[in-house]
């Protein structure tokens, strides 16, 4: 192995670049294909990692080959003075893309010291621009704070903020094409992610799904869609840029399409416990490697071991399927 060549490699030959490190379990929705609607259990404090420790591990990471970060939550502004640890992440060698999965809350006063501090792009969860479907299924009535929050971030400058909308049967065909138009009129990619099993309520089935070839479908009956080549760049989404030259949308076919063949991340909860798959089973507990006194070489050796048995992909589709212990929040977006 030369030196450059890259080191985080699974079973499969899947190169891992990527670590989505979610910063606290708590939130202030209760997102109804993510959270229960009340007394939720979250997790111990003392039980977070620090910001020093989350940085040591992105430290050990980054020599390993992983170029890309992205903070989430349950909700990452829920965490105290989020922009110091951006500012800490933002200084590791090797590090070149800080991203951020957030509800948009909290953005009106954060925008602009996240911006400063250097995270380079934002992806926003909405699903519904009518406020009571807002408040529907985000069981929280504050669309307009949302919006507020998106017209912030765009006016101190990110250039790069996309809308996360998921998709679920019955729920979001009303709210497609009012985010559609959203977008392509205030420079957002929407993002649309086939609903998971992911839900604290448990409440998941296929057919509440919508399925990403229907919600192309729909598009097309007022848009013509180009599908753009990602041939270099390979991400979870398919993408479409509209034929008239202005904008472009995701489908995200998690259900129906998995993209686990291409799977270049990993996760570490708030709790430190390192997942190589959102469906793992398995946890790899690096919180208690570092309190134990660990050296950044035995860290690095431990999220190796970790990665070469990363799961193929995802059994959703699979008899044998057996939905997380923790929910989406608890995990990390
Ligand atoms: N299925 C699909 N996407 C989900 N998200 C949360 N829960 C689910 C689920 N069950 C997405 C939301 C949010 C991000 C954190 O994860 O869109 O943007
Ligand atoms: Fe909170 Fe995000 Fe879960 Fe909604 S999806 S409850 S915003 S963590």
């Amino acid at each position: 192995m030369t030196s450059n060549s890259p080191k985080l490699v699974d079973g499969m030959g899947r190169t891992i670049v990527n670590l989505r490190i979610s910063v606290t379990d708590r939130c202030n929705f209760r997102c109804t294909y993510c959270m229960p609607a009340d007394n939720v259990e979250f997790m111990e404090r003392s039980n977070l990692l620090t910001f020093e420790e989350i940085h040591r591990i992105v430290t050990v990471v980054s020599k390993l080959g992983i170029n890309r970060i992205r903070l989430t939550g349950g909700e990452p502004l829920m965490r105290k003075d989020l922009p110091s640890l951006i500012k800490m992440i933002n200084e590791v060698e090797g590090i070149n893309d800080i991203a951020m999965t957030t509800n948009a809350y909290f953005l009106k006063d954060q925008a602009q010291s996240l911006l400063d501090a250097g995270l380079k792009r934002l992806n926003v969860s909405l699903d519904a621009l009518d406020p009571e479907k807002f408040r529907d299924v985000n069981r929280r009535d504050c669309l307009q704070s949302v919006l507020d929050g998106l017209d912030t971030a765009r006016k101190v400058g990110f250039k790069s903020i996309k809308i996360n909308a998921v998709a679920v049967r019955n729920f979001s065909e009303t709210e497609i094409m009012g985010l559609i138009e959203m977008g392509r009129s205030e420079g957002f990619e929407i993002r649309f992610i086939e609903f998971m099993p992911l839900d604290s309520d448990k409440v998941w089935e296929r057919d509440k799904v919508l399925f990403g070839h229907e919600i192309v479908d729909l598009i097309k009956e007022k848009f013509e869609l180009v599908p753009v080549d990602n041939s270099l760049e390979i991400g979870p989404a398919s993408e479409y840029t509209f034929a008239d030259g202005k904008g472009k949308i995701g489908i995200i076919t998690a259900v129906s399409n998995p993209f686990c063949d291409h799977c270049n991340r990993i996760r570490m909860t708030a709790d430190g416990k390192l997942r190589t798959c959102l469906f793992s089973e398995n946890e790899h507990n690096l919180k208690d490697l570092i309190r134990n006194g660990a050296t950044d070489a035995s860290i690095a050796e431990a999220i190796q071991q970790a990665v070469l048995i990363k799961e193929p992909g995802h059994k959703i589709n699979l008899d044998d399927f057996k939905q997380p212990d923790r929910a989406m929040h608890a995990i990390g977006g």
